[in-house]
């Protein structure tokens, strides 16, 4: 499989990164992650290019990391700074450096040319910042399946009925059909279920008892991010982002890195409308979800062993697989596209060589040199 390489993936919670050196595999690369002492995250390539011991084996010395095998010092950028016993550092002794930044509350690594890195990239959610909002979070999740498995998951409104009764789902809802949009690379998938009671979750933390109107709409932002808006309302409401922001709504978000062809790194965070200031909500939704989600991780991980056990037939198709289908083909779509450039790249680069290795024609017109 190959992965969508320029493009902004989470790495960790900014709360789980410090002053310590950290390892984590990203997209098949081992890297090692921490903190300057101003507190900028860094991100390295996990491999000293003198013998290749990791760097995550070795010691953080200021803003440097010191190799724990013979001491060679590499500095945020990846230039290697220092090498004990001998003064000169040769122009090639460096490791990779990985663009890192804090966003959302996540440390996000740019996992392709560095040289094209742009945090206008980076996703944004409004509400995140936006007053009487309110985000908690829930743990660090690791997932033994491969990512687009999860994110076909969070596009996916049917799976709820039957995957989550106790907390996100309702029987009833299994057989209302799902609309789905696309506006670019944006794929959404969406529900209504109108003048039912609230689902389990909706009840708990609201106190909402009676028929009520509630939306899911599943947002995936590819590669990385997968953003569910759900909620609860009047009978009657309107639909219109006005109308969501003035009933009971949250947006489940969903932070997705391929960690290698069949492992996933997982993080979530719900950004809500309702009882900002109580803790107490927060930490119902967290545990509502970690139970919930929990639940996901166990049929995903048995659909990536099931894969693994390579079935002589293709899975069949159903009509809410149309979302899913068109995130991939996006996804598709954005590879295809770092190819094709990097093979552009590629071929005006010997072009050039060909044209820069030219021998000079002879004053006598001669093109035997040719
Ligand atoms: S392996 Fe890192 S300095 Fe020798
Ligand atoms: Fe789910």
């Amino acid at each position: 499989m190959s992965f969508v390489r320029n493009a902004w993936y989470p790495a960790f919670w900014s709360h789980d990164l410090g002053r310590a050196l950290q390892r984590r595999t990203m997209l098949g690369e081992k890297l090692v992650f921490y903190r300057t002492e101003a507190g900028a995250p860094v991100a390295l390539e996990d491999r000293c290019c003198h013998k290749f011991l990791p760097l995550s084996m070795g010691t953080l010395k200021g803003d440097a990391v010191v190799c724990g095998y013979h001491g060679m010092t590499y500095d945020p950028t990846g230039a290697c700074i220092r090498i004990p016993g001998q003064p000169n550092i040769p122009a090639q002794a460096r490791v990779r450096s990985y663009p890192a930044v804090d966003h959302l509350g996540l440390v996000w690594i740019w996992a392709g040319d560095a040289a094209a890195a742009d945090e206008r990239k980076l996703f944004r959610l409004p509400a995140y910042d936006a007053p009487g909002w309110t985000t908690n979070r829930g743990p660090y999740t690791y997932v033994r399946t491969q990512y687009q498995n999860i994110t076909d998951n969070l596009l996916d409104p049917m799976h709820v009925s039957f995957v989550h009764l106790s907390t996100l789902g309702s029987p009833e809802m299994a057989d209302i059909p799902v609309e789905t949009e696309q506006d670019g690379d944006r794929v959404t998938v969406i529900r209504w279920t109108l003048d039912r009671p609230p689902v389990p979750i909706i009840r708990k933390l609201t106190g909402l008892d009676t028929h009520c109107d509630r939306w899911q709409y599943y947002n995936y932002y590819p590669p990385a991010v997968a953003i569910t808006d759900f909620g609860s309302g009047p009978v009657g409401m309107g639909h219109g982002e006005a109308d969501r922001d003035g009933a009971y709504r949250a947006y489940s978000c969903h932070f997705i890195a391929p960690e290698t062809e069949k492992t996933s790194h997982y993080h979530w965070m719900q950004v809500r409308n309702f009882a900002p200031a109580d803790a107490e909500v927060s930490r119902t939704m967290t545990d509502q979800l970690i139970h919930a989600f929990g639940e996901d991780v166990a049929v995903l991980e048995a659909i990536q062993a099931a894969e693994d056990e390579k079935p002589a037939r293709p899975p069949v198709k159903l009509v809410i697989d149309n979302g899913p289908q068109r995130g991939r083909r996006v996804v598709e779509r954005m590879i295809r596209a770092e190819q094709d450039a990097a093979q552009g790249a590629a071929s005006g680069r010997s072009a050039q060589a060909r044209f820069d290795n030219k021998p000079a024609r002879s004053s006598g017109g001669s093109q035997a040199a040719e």
